[in-house]
C-alpha cells in the first residue's frame, strides 16, 4: 500500500449540510479498506513505514465493525461516507500519538486481558475534594499505591458550566479542563506518571448531553441552522408530550419532565438531566465526528479507560423509554473501532444502571459480541449486597445474580458499593415474586431501611428524589452511613463498631472476590461518615448525593498508619483484600462467578471455576454463626480448604457443616 498518494476527494467534508441528508435507499456497495486507506494517507505520510503497516493491520482487521456499526445507525452512503472520514481522524490521531502511548498501544495488544486481571483495583474521587488539583491528584500517588490502586476515576475534569452543573456533568467545553484543577499539560503530565507507578487514568466522556452554555448550543442558539441539528427541538408541545408518555423521569424531584422551553430557540429542547442539559442528536452523523474526534483526543491525553456517561440514552425511540436502544450498540462498536485503530490502549467502560436484561447487552451481545464496551457496572450485585445486609438474606440475590445473562469472556464488571451516585433500588419484580417478595414492598423495606425510618436500621442514608408516582425513593450515603458504622461511632458503642467493620469488610470481599475491576469510592477505605455539611456549597443545597461527596480529611487519612483506629483498621484490611486478590488467577474476569444452589438463606454462595482451581467464595450476612454443607466442599475438590483472605482453615463443626461466624467472608481454595 502507497500511503504516500495524495488524499482523494472521499475526503471532502460532505457534513456542512446536514439538512439535506439522504434517506436509506439501496445499500451501495461496501467501501473497501482500500479507500480507508486513501483517506488515511496523507495524515501517515510523514510515518515511518512500521508505522504505517501497523494502521493497516488494524485498519484492515477493524474496519468491518466501523462500516457495520455505523451503517446499523445511518443510511448507507452517509455511514459510508463518515467512515472514511472518521479513518482520516484516526489517522490524525495515530500520528500524532505520544510515543509513550503508542508503546502502551504496543503491549496491550500483547496483553489484551489487562484490565480482567485481578491486580485491578480502582479507585474513584473528584480531583479538587481528593487533593485540590490535579497536580495535588499527582502528589497523592503514593497514597493510591499504599491502598494498591491501578486504576484512578476521577469524576468530571472537563470545563462545565459555572453554576450548578450537576457534580460536572454538565460540559460547557470539552477541549479544556476546569480552570480551578489545572490544564491539559497537567492531565498529560498526571496520567503519565499514574502510568509509570501501574495506575490507569480514567475519565467520563459525557455522550449524552452537553451545558446549555457549550458552543453547540450557543450557536443553535444564535440562528445556526446546523447546530440546531446537534439537539432535538420541538416548536410545540406535539412531539415531546408524545414522548413524555412512555418516558421515565431521571430527576422527578429538581427536573421533572424531559424538555425545556428556550426562549431563544423557540423550541422545547430535550433535556433528560436537568433544565441545562441538552441531549444531543446522534441521529445526526455530525455529531458523531464530533464525539469521535473528542474519543481520540482524551485518548492522546493519555486516559485509559473512558466511562460513557449516560450510554443508555443516547438513541430516542417514540413509544419506548428511549433507553437502551440497539443503536446505542451500534454507535458504540463505530467507536470502539475508531479506538481500536487509532489507540486501541483506550478501552471503554458503559455507565448504564439499567435492569439485567438490558446491561449485558453493553458488554456487546448478539452481532456486538465483544464489540462495544469493555467494562460494565455491576449495579445489580451492588444493590444486592445491600439488599441482603439489610434482610439478611441471601435469597433474592441468588436469584437475581443467578438470572444474569453470561457476559463476553473478554470484559469485565465493575464492581462496586458505592460510587458518586444515588443507589436505586433496581429490584426486578419476576426476581422478587420467584421468591415469594413484592418486588415494589421491598423496594420501600429498602429505601426505609437505609433512610433509617425502619425500626432498628443501623443506617444513616438520606432520601434521593422521591417519586410519589412511583413510589421510588431513592438513597444517598456514605458506606459508613448506610452500613452502620456512622451511628455506632456516633453511638460511642464498640461492639457495633465491630460489626459494622466486620460488615463493611464483608461488603468488600464480596465485592473484590467477584471478578472484574473493584472500585472503591473515596473515603470508604478511611469510613468516612456522610457529610453533615453537604448542602452549603453553592448549587449543591437540592442534591443531596454530595452528602457521600466529602472532600479528603488528609488529618484523618494519617491515622490510617494507628491499626487501633477505625481508620487504620479498615484501610489495612481493603489493603490487604486487594494484596490477596492480586495473587489469585481464580479471580481473573474471563471466569464468570456462579451462584451455587443456597443452603442456609444467611450464606451466599459463590464458586468461580478456573483452570488452576476453584475459589468458593461463602458470604454469611448475618449477624449469627451460619453454616454451610461441607459435602459440597468436598464434591468440589475443596475437602480440605484453607481461607485466601485470612490463610486460616475455616471452621468445621462435627455436623458435617461448616460454621462461618457473623458477618465473616471466606474465599475458600484448595489447602496446599
Ligand atoms: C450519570 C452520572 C450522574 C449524572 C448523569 C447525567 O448517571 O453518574 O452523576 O447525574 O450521568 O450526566
Amino acid at each position: 500500500m502507497n500511503f504516500s498518494r495524495p488524499v482523494t476527494s472521499l475526503l471532502a467534508d460532505p457534513w456542512t449540510r446536514i439538512s439535506g441528508m439522504p434517506t436509506a435507499s439501496q445499500p451501495a456497495a461496501p467501501v473497501a479498506p482500500e479507500a480507508a486507506l486513501r483517506a488515511a494517507a496523507k495524515p501517515l505520510s510523514g510515518l515511518k513505514h512500521h508505522q504505517q503497516e501497523t494502521f493497516e493491520l488494524r485498519l484492515h482487521r477493524w474496519w468491518p465493525d466501523l462500516s457495520e456499526g455505523l451503517r446499523a445507525v445511518y443510511p448507507t452512503e452517509v455511514a459510508d461516507t463518515l467512515a472514511l472520514r472518521l479513518v482520516k481522524l484516526a489517522a490524525k490521531a495515530f500520528a500524532d500519538r505520544d510515543p509513550e502511548l503508542a508503546r502502551l498501544d504496543a503491549r496491550r495488544t500483547l496483553e489484551p486481558d489487562w484490565f480482567q486481571h485481578p491486580r485491578m483495583l480502582g479507585y474513584a474521587t473528584y480531583a479538587d475534594r481528593f487533593a485540590g488539583d490535579l497536580t495535588g491528584v499527582r502528589k497523592k500517588i503514593d497514597y493510591l499505591k499504599e491502598l494498591g490502586v491501578t486504576y484512578l476515576h476521577l469524576m468530571p475534569v472537563l470545563q462545565p458550566r459555572e453554576g450548578d452543573n450537576d457534580g460536572g456533568y454538565a460540559i460547557a467545553d470539552y477541549r479544556s479542563i476546569r480552570t480551578d484543577l489545572g490544564t491539559f499539560k497537567d492531565l498529560r503530565k498526571l496520567s503519565s506518571a499514574l502510568r509509570k507507578e501501574g495506575i490507569s487514568l480514567v475519565l467520563d466522556l459525557v455522550l449524552n448531553h452537553v451545558a446549555a452554555e457549550h458552543t453547540w448550543a450557543e450557536q443553535a442558539r444564535a440562528g445556526d441552522a446546523n447546530k440546531r441539528q446537534y439537539f432535538y427541538l420541538y416548536p410545540d408541545r406535539a412531539i415531546p408530550d408524545a414522548y413524555e408518555r412512555t418516558l421515565p423521569e431521571v430527576f422527578p424531584d429538581f427536573a421533572p419532565g424531559n424538555f425545556t422551553w428556550d426562549e431563544d430557540l423557540q423550541s422545547w429542547v430535550w433535556t433528560t438531566f436537568n433544565s441545562w442539559q441538552w441531549d444531543v442528536n446522534w441521529t445526526n452523523p455530525e455529531v458523531f465526528a464530533e464525539y469521535a474526534d473528542l474519543v481520540l483526543f482524551l485518548a492522546n491525553a493519555g486516559v485509559e479507560v473512558l466511562r460513557l456517561d449516560a450510554i443508555a440514552f443516547l438513541w430516542k425511540r417514540l413509544g419506548t423509554n428511549s433507553q437502551n436502544q440497539p443503536e446505542v450498540h451500534a454507535i458504540t462498536q463505530a467507536l470502539k473501532a475508531i479506538v481500536r485503530i487509532a489507540c486501541p490502549a483506550t478501552i471503554f467502560k458503559a455507565e448504564a444502571i439499567v435492569g439485567p436484561a438490558d446491561l449485558v447487552h453493553y458488554f456487546g451481545t448478539g452481532v456486538h459480541h465483544a464489540k462495544v464496551s469493555d467494562l460494565a457496572y455491576h449495579n445489580t450485585l451492588m444493590v444486592q449486597l445491600w439488599s441482603m445486609l439489610a434482610a439478611g438474606d441471601v435469597t433474592l440475590a441468588a436469584q437475581a445474580l443467578r438470572a444474569l445473562p453470561p457476559t463476553p469472556t473478554t470484559t469485565a464488571w465493575i464492581t462496586y458499593l458505592r460510587c458518586h451516585d444515588d443507589i436505586g433500588w433496581a429490584i426486578d419484580d419476576l426476581d422478587a415474586a420467584a421468591v415469594g417478595l413484592d418486588g415494589f414492598e421491598h423496594r420501600r423495606f429498602l429505601s426505609d431501611y437505609f433512610s433509617g425510618a425502619f425500626s432498628g436500621s443501623p443506617a444513616d442514608g438520606l432520601v434521593f428524589q422521591a417519586n410519589p408516582d412511583t413510589g421510588d425513593r431513592r438513597i444517598s450515603g456514605t458506606t459508613a452511613g448506610l452500613i452502620g458504622l456512622q451511628k455506632a461511632r456516633q453511638d460511642y458503642d464498640p461492639e457495633a463498631v465491630q460489626q459494622a467493620l466486620q460488615k463493611e469488610l464483608l461488603a468488600h470481599a464480596l465485592v473484590f472476590g467477584w471478578g472484574g475491576i473493584p472500585v472503591v469510592w473515596m473515603g470508604d477505605e478511611l469510613g468516612l461518615p456522610n457529610d453533615p455539611a453537604w448542602a452549603e456549597e453553592p448549587g449543591h443545597a437540592s442534591d443531596n448525593r454530595w452528602t457521600h461527596r466529602p472532600a479528603m480529611p488528609w488529618a484523618r487519612a494519617a491515622l490510617r498508619e494507628d491499626p487501633d483506629t477505625v481508620e487504620g483498621w479498615l484501610f489495612r484490611a481493603i489493603a490487604d483484600l486487594a494484596a490477596t486478590r492480586a495473587g489469585l488467577p481464580h479471580l481473573h474476569a474471563s471466569v464468570p462467578a456462579q451462584i451455587l444452589p443456597v443452603h442456609d438463606n444467611g450464606v451466599l454462595p459463590v464458586l468461580r471455576r478456573h483452570p488452576v482451581g476453584d475459589l468458593l467464595g461463602l458470604y454469611n450476612v448475618t449477624g449469627e454463626w451460619r453454616p454451610y454443607p461441607l459435602s459440597v466442599l468436598d464434591g468440589l475438590g475443596l475437602g480440605d480448604p484453607v481461607d485466601a483472605i485470612t490463610g486460616d482453615t475455616p471452621n468445621r463443626g462435627e455436623d458435617g457443616n461448616l460454621w462461618l461466624p457473623p458477618y465473616a467472608a471466606h474465599w475458600l481454595v484448595a489447602g496446599s
